[in-house]
């Protein structure tokens, strides 16, 4: 494979991918989302078919033409978190290794109405109350699925007042409890939407266990080195 990998290191193994951004209703013709393509993981997936894994790719309102790549994996579609969640938990009943590298929404509306929001012209819209929506990679890292499973979580983070893009994810890879976190740096020109890609793979205590940058196959080849590493050790 690319970068390398042995062809078929991942041969006997079951994996969840989930991909893509989960969308909450407001009403019946509106949600809120993300700018998420689902692209790298669908690059995820489609790499550790290759590499001989079972793919199961929980997409979450991935378009038809970027799930293309990712056809070697049993595809489950889904929209919202919840949905997400639910997919992800039947999945991972049966995997070896679980990767959540879908954008999911961290609030949704507190009520979804079943007619659709109307405006009154010259009145300000009624507020839209958030509550919050289950962390499926905390509850997965938490309450293993299965004996020796491996969790790998993502996150995309912003430097700000608080820190550097690094020391976010240190914090994140403590909190989640996640085996691996796959931080990348997102803003104008990186990440969301783009070809190309640059990451930091931390363990659970924050540690940096690898660096990969290039395509988002690359990147994704580089993400199963990792695991199959841990696996390994
Ligand atoms: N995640 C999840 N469930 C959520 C929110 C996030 O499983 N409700 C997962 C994502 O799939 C990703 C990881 O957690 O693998 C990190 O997501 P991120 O949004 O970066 O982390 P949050 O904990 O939501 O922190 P914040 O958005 O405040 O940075
Ligand atoms: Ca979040």
């Amino acid at each position: 494979g690319a970068g390398g990998a042995p062809a078929g290191d991942l041969t006997g193994l079951r994996v969840v991918v989930s991909a893509g951004g989960t969308r909450e209703p407001i009403d019946p013709v509106r949600f809120i989302g993300n700018r998420s393509s689902g692209r790298q993981g669908v690059a995820l997936a489609a790499a550790a078919a290759r590499r001989g894994a079972r793919v199961t790719l929980v997409a979450a309102n991935v378009e038809q033409a970027v799930l293309a790549p990712g056809a070697a994996a049993d595809v489950v579609p889904v929209g919202t978190t919840a949905e997400l969640a639910d997919a992800v938990h039947t999945a991972a009943a049966s995997a070896d290794v679980v990767v959540m590298a879908a954008a999911v929404a961290d609030f949704r509306p507190a009520l979804t109405p079943d007619a659709k929001i109307k405006k009154v012209p010259g009145r300000p819209p009624a507020p839209i109350e958030l509550v919050e929506n289950p962390d499926i990679l905390a509850g997965l890292a938490r309450d293993r699925r299965r004996d020796g499973q491996t969790v790998v979580g993502f996150a995309a983070e912003t430097g700000d007042d608080d820190g550097d893009v690094l020391t976010h994810g240190r914090a994140k890879a403590r909190r989640k409890g996640a085996d691996l976190l796959v931080v990348n740096a997102v803003g104008e020109r990186l990440g969301f939407g783009a070809a190309t890609n640059e990451v930091t793979v931390l363990d659970a205590a924050g540690d940096v266990v690898a660096h990969a940058s290039g395509s988002k196959d690359a990147v994704a080849d580089a993400v199963w080195d990792a695991v199959a590493k841990l696996r390994s050790s």
